[in-house]
Order: structure tokens, then sequence, then C-alpha cells
């Protein structure tokens, strides 16, 4: 199996451990995906790598990482489906990426990996390190809550926390990832990652048995965006759907750099200083692979929305007065989706992702 920049086409055996292309673009994986058949899904497994067989996997070595991760139930409430990505071994979506990019380190001999994070993707390179028995650093911005650093030392990884905002952090952690011999295990680079959270669409796709009219999906450095759109496309290309849904992808207000790109087709972030924010897991003020997901993003129609501030804490008390108790960044899902109706109407067939459990963001 071979990377292949996504900016020069070189190509590199997926066994090195350089992050990105001399270039400076960003690896994409290069195989070959069979079409998606009901009848190549592993009906043996009750998580996510039921879908192995769509998925580029080096070897069998996802067997003996898996945490059990993902086939999360879909539920509806008032009308709109909600899929409770918190019900995960470390309580976020980042273990469907987390699983396969561990289990990619196993398999290529990794002993240590280092790694920047808002938190929560933190816990989960840290659990399926400790899984894997792969040591691990996590590198955290001041202000991370507490209980996912409490989480992160539980696994036995360590936690250093860096002053100044999560930009700042990731080029520290690049720093010392350069300095040293570790492995960057990053879900923001590498595509292993996406492979794993691509799995959101192909378990709704078997679940409801079609996709919603619209998806909700936050996005900072978009790891769970661009892994809906790919699956979204290769469903597409596989003749299993008939048209793209409807993505409606929300960022903060407060930290809004594809929003801004969006509103005046540019085809790259737009980056100023940004103000601190509830959602901290979408404030992402440079998103590495912004191109990227800007280039997706006008393919395919994605309207991009603001989470208002003032309405996050309000989303998150209607869905705890709902027994959903989820993080604020979570909240900002539906904050930005009822901002989404005010602009242009209520919409029907909508599915918003509960993508981070409240507990680890309480005090
Ligand atoms: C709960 C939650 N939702 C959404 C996101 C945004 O994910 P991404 O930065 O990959 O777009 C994060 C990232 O940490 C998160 O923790
Ligand atoms: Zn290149």
């Amino acid at each position: 199996m071979l990377f292949r920049c996504s900016k020069c086409g070189r190509t590199m055996p997926v066994t090195t451990a350089i992050p990105k292309c001399e270039c400076g673009g960003l690896w994409d994986i290069d195989w070959e995906i069979p079409s998606f058949e009901e009848s190549l899904i592993d009906t043996n497994i009750w998580g996510m790598f039921r879908y192995h067989n769509f998925m580029a996997l080096d070897d069998n070595a996802w067997k003996d990482i898996t945490l059990g991760e993902g086939f999360t139930p879909v539920i509806y409430l008032d009308n709109i489906l909600y899929k409770m990505d918190y019900m995960m071994p470390t309580l976020s979506f980042k273990d469907r990426g987390a699983a396969v990019l561990i289990s990619h380190c196993k398999s290529i001999g990794v002993k240590s990996v280092v790694q920047d994070s808002s938190g929560n993707a933190g816990c989960s390179v840290a659990a399926y390190s400790a899984r894997a028995g792969i040591n691990c650093t996590i590198y955290v911005p001041e202000g991370t809550p507490r209980n996912k650093i409490n989480m992160i030392t539980s696994y036995g990884a360590k936690v250093v926390t860096v002053e100044g905002d999560r930009d700042h952090c990731a080029d520290i952690c690049r720093e010392a990832a350069l300095k040293s011999d570790v492995y960057y295990a990053t879900h923001v680079y590498n595509p292993f990652f996406y492979e794993g959270t691509k799995t959101y669409i192909y378990e709704v796709f078997e679940q409801l048995h079609r996709i919603p009219e619209h998806l909700v999906i936050p996005v900072g450095n978009g790891t769970l965006f661009l892994g809906c759109v790919y699956a979204l496309e290769h469903l597409q290309k596989s003749s299993q759907i008939d048209h793209f849904p409807h993505i409606i992808a929300v960022q903060s207000e407060y930290c809004d750099p594809l929003f801004r790109a969006a509103e005046i087709g540019s085809n790259k972030p737009v980056s100023y200083s940004f103000l601190p924010t509830l959602a901290e897991g979408i404030a992402i003020g440079r998103p590495m692979r912004g191109k990227e997901i800007l280039r997706l993003a006008y393919k395919h129609n994605v309207t991009f929305v603001h989470a208002p501030e003032g309405e996050i804490k309000k989303a998150k008390e209607y869905l705890a007065n709902n027994g959903l108790y989820i993080e604020e960044t979570t909240a900002a899902n539906l904050a930005g989706f009822r901002e989404y109706c005010r602009i242009n109407g209520d919409v029907k067939d909508c599915l918003i992702t509960l993508c981070g459990s409240g507990l680890k963001t309480a005090d």
C-alpha cells in the first residue's frame, strides 16, 4: 500500500514515518476500494470494523486493537435524527479514527507516538496506544478540560500542556516530533484516521437503509467531515445512493476560517485572530486540510453555518433535558442546525451527530 502526495503525486510506502511529502503536501492512501455491497459487510462484528473490507488496512492488527468502537445507535428526538457517537470507548467519535491509526502504527512497528489535540483525539490515541503497547505523549493547549487530561494520563500517556491556542500547540508538537524519532500520530495529517471516520456514513446507511437528506457535521480540522464525504462519494460511485445529501458544516462563530472562505468563494481558509469559544473542539484557526475541505464543500454544495456562541448552552440544556448529556462542542452542532433553520426555514429529514460526551467537559 502506498501514500500518494495530494499536491505533487509523489508516492511513498505507507510504512514511512515521514508525516507529509517534502513538497508540503499531505498524504492520501493509494489503494483500490471495492464497490460498496451489503454482502461485503462482516456482520459477525458489532462495531465499525464490520466495514473492514472498505477500509485501507495494512493487515489484521486491528483485531487486537479494537475496543468495540462504533455501530452507535440512531435515535429520534422532536423529528430530528441523532447519531449517538459519544457512546464510544473514550466517549467521542475520535475513536473511529484512532482505532485505525493506531492499528496502522502497530502494523508498521511504531514504538512511540506523539500527537496534539484539543482533548478528545488525545484521549482516543492514548487509549488505543495503551491497548497496542505503544508509548504515547499528547500535547494539549492550556485550558483543556481537566477530565480529558485525567483520562489521557490514566491510559499511561504523558501530557504536555502548551501555553496559547490550539494552533500553537500543534506547531510545538510538530517541532518536537521532528526533533525526535517518535511517530507523529496525528489525526489531521495521517490519512489512516479518515479510514475510521468513513464508517460513520456506512453505519448510517446500513442502519437506516438510506442517507438522510441533511447531515449536520462539525468542522474544525474536518476529520469527521472528510471521512463522511469520502464514504458518501464511495456510496454514490457504488450506485447505493442516487444523490449526494446536503451537508450543513458547523463552525464556531468565534473561529470560522472555512465559513469565511466559503462566504467569499476562496479556495483556502481565511486566517485572522479568533476568539475563545465554548466549542473548543472546533476552534481550529488553521485547518491543515482546509483546501481539501473547501474543494469538496464546493463540489457537493455544502453549507457552512455558524454555531452562535450564545446558543450553545441552550442547545446543551435542551439535549440534557431529553436525556442526552453531551459536551459543548457537540451542542454547537444543534446550535448550528437551529441557526441554519432560522436563516433558511425548517428542514425535514436531518441527522445530527452527538459526537462527544458531557462528562469530559464537566467540572
Ligand atoms: C466533540 C468534538 N466534535 C467535533 C470535533 C471537530 O473535529 P475535527 O477537528 O476533526 O473537525 C472535535 C475535535 O476535537 C470534537 O472533540
Ligand atoms: Zn508532494
